[in-house]
């Protein structure tokens, strides 16, 4: 057992009798009234007008870009510093993925990025034809989702925030004005994860919110096998009185999320705000720790901050380690830290470096590969306190300095 993990579940008694109770109430267990409550809930912590929660944020990636008629003509640009969903979804729907650069120190695509992507795309001798980006708010802290936005509009592409980090993090537009990662106030559609590790554990789960009533029309549909139970959209409606009655006309999958997890998800919910505040200390307590201990030698910093401070939700927190400064490899140094108890990981292999797609055209990407090359996220979640960053700070300046 690792004494610090670098993430782990928050389960507390709440947890436990919210769902014991569901258990215990001889609910019907799968669709019910939890899920309705919990889209309740989440439309009032986002700000977005629909919430329509699914099986995994895998499937709220593939709704959305289901939803906004992904396949072969309508293509997606993402991020390669990304976990395999955010690609895999569109390629599930026939669509070409093409990679945009990411700033070396965040790990995000920034507007420059995108629009340098978009340039050589068209620039390609086949460009692929292009609708849909996706960009990612990598380990919590949020992408510059107002200048995208308005980029995207440029180019007549739909906006998909992947925010499978980023539960309650914020962001600000040029005026100042706050907005909540979720509201969908710069996309059309924002999805979240709620993945044992992050802010809100179901196990597996998640979420696609949208502000645009057709949209949450199609993603529901889409969730239930395509099943069309509104009698105004039926095409052969029956003759006689058939209360049983409903139609298919697309193909859709069951990404229904359960009522058990949905019950976990609504007490999970109601500790965001804690967990925000939690993982804001931890953040400030490591970079603390981390300029006092390598200000030094530099072969360790903070990850970069982003103008808004507070708004990060810190999923991850990564450093940059200079490995070949501190004479080590990477592989070398998460191993001596396995073996004093501190677990790291690295995310994530960039998807331009994955057999899948290798053949994925692309210009340079070596903002990401510079990321890859340096980062390591080290222990960040409820668990913690300041006495625990304090003895990993110190296992990581150990392992450097005395390299095992
Ligand atoms: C950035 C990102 N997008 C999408 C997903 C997919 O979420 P899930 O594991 O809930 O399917 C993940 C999962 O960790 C992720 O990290």
């Amino acid at each position: 057992m690792v004494a610090y993990p670098y993430s782990c579940p928050d389960i507390r008694e709440e947890d436990i009798q919210a769902v014991t109770n569901l258990l215990t109430s001889g609910a019907f267990l799968s669709q019910g009234p939890e899920i309705t409550a919990f889209e309740q809930e989440i439309c009032d912590q986002t700000g977005s007008r629909h919430a329509i929660v699914c099986n995994s944020g895998t499937a709220a990636l593939h709704l959305a870009y289901l939803a906004l008629e992904s396949g072969p003509t309508r293509g997606l640009l993402t991020t390669p510093v990304t976990f395999l969903a955010t690609a895999n979804a569109a390629v599930m729907c026939g669509a070409p993925v093409r990679f945009a650069d990411v700033d070396r120190d965040t790990g995000n695509m920034t507007p420059e990025t995108i629009r340098n992507a978009l340039r050589d795309n068209e620039a390609a001798a086949a460009p692929a034809p292009l609708a849909i980006l996706a960009p990612v708010h990598l380990g919590g802290r949020p992408c510059d989702m107002p200048a995208i936005k308005a980029l995207a509009d440029e180019h007549g592409l739909a906006v998909v925030e992947d925010a499978a980090h980023a539960m309650g993090a914020t962001y600000r537009d040029a005026s100042g004005e706050t907005f909540e990662v979720g509201s969908c106030a710069h996309c059309d559609i924002a999805i979240f994860s709620f993945h044992a590790i992050k802010h809100i554990c179901m196990g597996e789960g998640g979420v696609l919110c949208t502000n645009d009533d057709a949209l949450a029309d199609r993603a529901r549909t889409y969730r239930n096998h395509g099943i069309i139970r509104n009698p105004d959209a039926w095409l052969s409606p029956p003759e006689a009185d058939a209360p049983w009655y409903y139609e298919m006309h697309e193909l859709g999958w069951n990404y229904r999320a359960t009522d058990l997890v949905c019950a976990l998800g609504r007490s999970q919910l109601r500790r965001l705000a804690e967990g925000g505040d939690h993982r804001r200390r931890l953040a400030a307590a490591y970079d603390a720790a981390l300029g006092s201990t390598f200000g030094a030698t530099g072969a360790v910093t903070a990850p970069a901050l982003p103008s808004d401070e507070r708004g990060h939700a810190w999923h991850l927190y990564p450093i940059a380690v200079d490995f070949e400064k501190a004479g080590l490899t990477k592989g070398a140094v998460m191993r001596a830290l396995a073996e004093r108890g501190v677990g790291a990981q690295v995310h994530y292999v960039p998807l331009h470096h994955q057999p899948f797609y290798k053949d994925v055209p692309h210009a340079s990407l070596s903002g990401a590969d510079a990321y890859y090359a340096s980062t390591l996220s080290i222990p960040m979640h409820m668990k913690m306190d300041d006495a625990a960053v304090e003895i990993i700070v110190q296992e990581i300046q150990s392992v450097l300095k005395n390299g095992n």
